[in-house]
Parts: structure tokens; C-alpha cells; sequence
């Protein structure tokens, strides 16, 4: 069987990118590197005491940041440093963005905002993780300082956005904004192949994933669909649908891509605005739905529409197979 690595499949499209210019081609393939780097790391945790558990610290956002939290933002921001298309970053890990100061980075393209370990609450029970990243198109002019307008863009511009999951195997899935395409790890060769050419998602599925520990703290109309919808068996269905809740949104997400399902993360009493961030898990995932046919909401509103406002910014969020998505929205007024 012929293989196609991911370098040669990022070459091939290069084309078919509006400003082709092999920059966009060389910064993925520049995340790529970093993230076999962090999956290296994630693979050999439980060995290393310097990899393993709490870093002591709490970021801009009150969490406890664990090592390998703390690790990946670094592997993934010195890889942009040095590739030079990037000036300048945003992180979860990091309180502010992070305009590159170096001449040679200041000429870069592009920003990129990005969630450098996602369920970090997974890392010490060997659970899936993953990296979720976004790029888009600096505004400000090339050989300045990256600006917070920047980083501050709505979705819908994005450039190209994906996650690396860090499951039973490593793999990477990635957009352009035409179609979606699922690359694995093969660990004899160090590479990342294409294993997942196309990815669409299903139109509805009979999976459901929500921390159902939430679900007398938000809104009713969220216990109704629940309740009334999930845990039933409708539709003529031989039973209801399946809970699925891994805490890891890549993983979670990831599952629903493949078989069909939906995630559900709604604002609660004890965190008002929704718990989940806009600019490094919300918008990369909805770019990543949309183009498999999936749909990404607030619950009300469409995901990628949303002018941001904050780095930090979170919102509730609805994500998933299109339908389902759909249903679960009538259910709120
Ligand atoms: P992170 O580890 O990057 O802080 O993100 C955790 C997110 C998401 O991955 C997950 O689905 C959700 O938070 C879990 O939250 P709860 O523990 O509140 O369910
Ligand atoms: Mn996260
Ligand atoms: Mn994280």
C-alpha cells in the first residue's frame, strides 16, 4: 500500500492555497515536529518524575498547571521562534500573547493561538490529551510587533486550524478550510501518515458528552434535552443514547468526528460564561466541524461568528454532528 506522509500530502495541497508561498506548508509542518517532540514526552510521563504531575503553579485562569502543561508550551513556542513564519503567539499557559521580538520572527505571516495540552486533568491517570492550534493571518503590518488585534480575530479567518491527539496513538487532523484530513503516527518511522483521508461526520450519531455532575447548575433547557432526549429512547430506537464523557475535549471530539455525537459544555452558576476558551479549544474545533460537515454553536449562536473580545474569553459550547447540534439547540430559549 502506498503511503502518503504528512510533508508530502501538506506539499501536494500547497497549491491550493489562496496565498501560497510554502510558509503556511512550512509552519505545519513545523507543528507537526513540535508535537512529536510532546508526544514523545506523553508516551514516557510515567516514567519521569520531571514530566509527571503538578508544576505548582496556576496560570492566568486560576488553573493548576501541571509539567507537561508547561512543557508543551514551551516545545510548541520555541518551535515557532525559530521557524520564522510566526510573530507571535497566545497560549492558554500563558497570562498574556506573546509578540515575538527577534527581526527575524517579526517578518513572519502568521499567529498562532493554541491550547498547548488539552484535559490536563487526564495527564496523570494516562488518559487521552491532545494539542489544539489555530492560525490566522497577522493584521498588523509584516516586520512590526505582533499586536492584540492579531490574535483577537473571529473564527471565520482562520487560516487553517487541527489538534494533535495523544490516544492509543498519536494522530494529527487538520484543516485549510478544504475538508478535513486525519494523519497517524507510525512510531517505526517517526512520521505522520494519512490514515484518515476526507473526514466527514456523520450527520447524527447516539453518542452524548457533558459533565452531567453540571447538570443542576445550568440552564433547564439543558436538563430537558438531556433527560428528555438523551437518556429516552426515541426515534425508534432500541434504547437511548450512550453517555460519553472522556473530560478531554480533543478526545471527546475526536470520537464524535469519527462515529457521530455531541459535546456540550453550557454556561453554569459556578462558571457563567461557559468553561471552555474561544480563541484556543472553541474556534479550531468549530473550523474543524464545520468542514467535516459538523456544527459548532453557543448553544444560540454560530461559534466561528463571534468577534472576540478577550484572549481568555470562554463560552458555553455545543459541537458535534450537525443534527444533533441542531436538536440540542431547540431546546434552549
Ligand atoms: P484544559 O485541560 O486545557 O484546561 O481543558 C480542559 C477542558 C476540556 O478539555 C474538558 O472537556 C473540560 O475542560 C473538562 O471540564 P470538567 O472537568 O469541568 O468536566
Ligand atoms: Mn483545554
Ligand atoms: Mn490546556
Amino acid at each position: 500500500m502506498a503511503i502518503t506522509t504528512l510533508h508530502e500530502f501538506i506539499m501536494d495541497r500547497q497549491a491550493d492555497f489562496k496565498y501560497a508561498s510554502g510558509e503556511l506548508s512550512r509552519l505545519l509542518s513545523d507543528i507537526a515536529i513540535a508535537s512529536k517532540v510532546v508526544s514523545k514526552d506523553v508516551r514516557r510521563a510515567g516514567l519521569m518524575e520531571d514530566i509527571l504531575g503538578a508544576h505548582g503553579s496556576t496560570n492566568v485562569q486560576g488553573e493548576e498547571q501541571q509539567k507537561l502543561d508547561v512543557i508543551a508550551d514551551e516545545r510548541f513556542i520555541s518551535m515557532f521562534k525559530a521557524g520564522g513564519e510566526v510573530c507571535g503567539i497566545a497560549s492558554e499557559e500563558n497570562d498574556d500573547f506573546m509578540p515575538f521580538d527577534s527581526e527575524f520572527s517579526q517578518k513572519g505571516k502568521y499567529v498562532v493561538l493554541f491550547d498547548p495540552l488539552d484535559g490536563s486533568s487526564n495527564i496523570d491517570v494516562n488518559v487521552s490529551i491532545g494539542t489544539i492550534f489555530s492560525i490566522y493571518r497577522r493584521k498588523s503590518e509584516i516586520g512590526t510587533k505582533a499586536t492584540l488585534e492579531d490574535m483577537l480575530q473571529c473564527g471565520d479567518e482562520q487560516i487553517a486550524a487541527g489538534y494533535v491527539l495523544y490516544g492509543s496513538s498519536t494522530m494529527l487532523v487538520y484543516t485549510t478550510g478544504k475538508g478535513v484530513n486525519g494523519f497517524t503516527l507510525d512510531p517505526s518511522i517517526g512520521e505522520f501518515c494519512l490514515s484518515h483521508p476526507n473526514m466527514k461526520m456523520p450527520e447524527t450519531g447516539r453518542m452524548y458528552a457533558m459533565n452531567e455532575g453540571n447538570i443542576n447548575i445550568c440552564e433547564s433547557g439543558i436538563k430537558d434535552y438531556i433527560e428528555t432526549y438523551c437518556q429516552q429512547t426515541l426515534e425508534g430506537a432500541s434504547r437511548p443514547y450512550s453517555g460519553r464523557y472522556i473530560g478531554s475535549l480533543v478526545a471527546d471530539f475526536h470520537r464524535n468526528l469519527i462515529k457521530g455525537g455531541i459535546y456540550i459544555y453550557p454556561d453554569t452558576t459556578t462558571d457563567p460564561e461557559g468553561k471552555l476558551r474561544l480563541l484556543y479549544e472553541c474556534n479550531p474545533l468549530a473550523f474543524i466541524a464545520e468542514q467535516a460537515g459538523g456544527l459548532a454553536t453557543t448553544g444560540r449562536h454560530r461559534v466561528m461568528a463571534l468577534q472576540p473580545t478577550r484572549l481568555h474569553q470562554r463560552i458555553p459550547f455545543f459541537v458535534g454532528s450537525k443534527k444533533m447540534v441542531e436538536q440540542a439547540m431547540s431546546f434552549l430559549k
